[in-house]
This record gives C-alpha cells, sequence and structure tokens, in this order.
C-alpha cells in the first residue's frame, strides 16, 4: 500500500518501516503493530498537528451507527486516579456522513484502515457493513459488540447466542475481514472469543473499557450524566495483560491488545500476553505522541 506523506508532516521512512516491525491481521499487512484504539484519534484534531498518523500500522475511527446519534447527555468524562472513565455513549453523523467526510481523509495517511462500527440491530451492523464495504476503502471491519454506555452495546459480547448471531450475520453480509471487538466484563473472555470465533470472526480486539462509577459526594449523585460510564487507562493495564493472555490461550484468532498501554514497556507486555498488534487508548489525550514514541 503506498504510503503517502502529508505536507508539512515528517516523512515516513523511518523506523516505522523496518520490516522487522511487520505484522499481519486477518490477511492485512500493517508496516508496524500500532495503531489508536477506537474513538481516541480523530480528524482536524491536536493529535493530527503533533503527529504523523503514517507512521502507524493503521488507523481506527471513532464507532459509527448508520444513523446520526447525539451521543450522552454531559458531563462524558472524568479522571480517575490512574485512568479515565468515559460515557460519550458514540456520537456520529451517521455512516453516509462519514464516508463523505471522515473516510477520505483516513485514507490519504496511505496506512490501512480499521472500520469501527456498531448497531442497536443485526440489520443495522450488516447495513453499516455493506456500506462501509462498498466504498473499497476498509481493510478491516471492527464490530465494536462492547460498549458499556449504550442500552445495546455491551450486550452483544456478554451474551453468547447474541454474539454468535452478529458475527455470523456480518460475516455473511461481507467479504472485508472481520474483527470483533470483546469486552472484559464476562464471567470468561476466553469462551467469548471462541464464540466469535466459530461464528465466522478473522480476529479479535480486546479489551474495551470496563463498566464503573464515580459518585460525586458532594453533590450526593454520579458524576457522568449517563450515571456510569467505561473505565479506561493505566490502572487497567495488568487486567486487560490477563484478558489478552486468555484470549490466545482459548483462541487461534489474530489478537489486536488494548487496555492502559502508555509506553513501549506495556506495547512489549501486551504482544507477550499474546497480542499481534497494540492500540492505545486513554494515554493518547496525555501524550499526542504516544503511539509513534511506541512505534
Ligand atoms: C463511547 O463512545 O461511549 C465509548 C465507546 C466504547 O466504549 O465503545
Amino acid at each position: 500500500m503506498s504510503k503517502t506523506p502529508r505536507e508539512g508532516q515528517d516523512k515516513v521512512s523511518g523506523p516505522e518501516h523496518d520490516p522487522r516491525l511487520q505484522v499481519h491481521i486477518a490477511g492485512v499487512t500493517l508496516s508496524n503493530p500500532v495503531m489508536p484504539a477506537s474513538g481516541t484519534f480523530e480528524f482536524g484534531h491536536v493529535h493530527n498537528k503533533l503527529m504523523n498518523p503514517a507512521r502507524l500500522g493503521a488507523l481506527v475511527n471513532k464507532t459509527i451507527f448508520l444513523e446520526e446519534r447525539p451521543g450522552n447527555p454531559p458531563p462524558r468524562i472524568i479522571e480517575t486516579p490512574c485512568g479515565m472513565l468515559n460515557a460519550i455513549g458514540i456520537p456520529s453523523k451517521g455512516t453516509d456522513a462519514f464516508i463523505a467526510e471522515i473516510l477520505p481523509q483516513l485514507k490519504s495517511f496511505g496506512i490501512p484502515l480499521i472500520i469501527s462500527i456498531a448497531g442497536g440491530t443485526i440489520g443495522e451492523f450488516c447495513e453499516v457493513a455493506r456500506r462501509i464495504e462498498a466504498t473499497g476503502q476498509a481493510d478491516l471491519l471492527e464490530l465494536n459488540l462492547s460498549c458499556p454506555n449504550l442500552s445495546q452495546g455491551i450486550e452483544w459480547s456478554q451474551d453468547e447466542p447474541a454474539l454468535h448471531a452478529v458475527v455470523t450475520a456480518v460475516k455473511s453480509a461481507v467479504a472485508l475481514p472481520i474483527v470483533a471487538k470483546l469486552s472484559p466484563s464476562v464471567r470468561d473472555i476466553g469462551r467469548m472469543a471462541t464464540v466469535a470465533e466459530n461464528a465466522g470472526a478473522d480476529a479479535l480486539s480486546l479489551i474495551n473499557s470496563y463498566k464503573g462509577m464515580v459518585i460525586d459526594i458532594e453533590r450526593r449523585r454520579p458524576f457522568l450524566g449517563n450515571l456510569t460510564g467505561g473505565m479506561s487507562g493505566p490502572a487497567i493495564h495488568p487486567l486487560a495483560v490477563h484478558a489478552v493472555y486468555s484470549v490466545y490461550a482459548a483462541s487461534s484468532l489474530p489478537i489486536i491488545g488494548m487496555g492502559g498501554i502508555s509506553t513501549w514497556r506495556e506495547a512489549i507486555e501486551m504482544m507477550m500476553a499474546g497480542a499481534t498488534a497494540v492500540a492505545v487508548g486513554m494515554y493518547n489525550f496525555i501524550n499526542p505522541r504516544a503511539m509513534t514514541d511506541i512505534v
């Protein structure tokens, strides 16, 4: 795949293209194993000016639904010791607006694109998948089956029949390789990985955030507008490593490992646990160059 540096940004001939860093996810070659977690890298924002996305192994968008949605009421984010609780609620302009406005910008960096999609129903998942596939611009489809901030979000990856049904349906709707994004908030994540694998998933990404709550004790009410949120950041890193280790033991699929990665040390640790590639999430908000530093 061609790699065209954007005007004014660094050249892309550095160590990120050392062939020893190459990894393969479901038939897609990434020049290095580092990418953003969905929702932590977007266009027109500070990251675009402070680092060169073309240096990454892949790009991942904020999850899109079929139709426009407002997301959750504020406050949506609160910092916690060694982490962050968010209840953004996946605001989205909808799939067609994403295809018209965001996708061409993502594509301009010339690296593989993992398009994160979700749906309130199986039919919606399939329709978004079909529209994305029709653009010919996506390399992998990530099914967000694990958002803890929606009324029908995390449940997809907590219920075996629901997980099997949605992955099977999207797999038969499109030819693009499918990455199933799993929740850690289950009894046995290795078991859920095998359900996704048996349904036809080509790769797995994990972990999404843990459901949590912060209470404002002065106001005597939960801090977030949504009451609960998803916990991410360094505080959950050992939990994420264990989840990846468990899934690696249970499934033969390649794993994109994430959860509290902030430096190359945690990235290496995640790969030693079994991840083929790694995604940086919360730490992008602290150090916009975290991903390229890790590469
Ligand atoms: C959100 O937008 O609420 C977070 C997305 C996710 O956890 O999947």
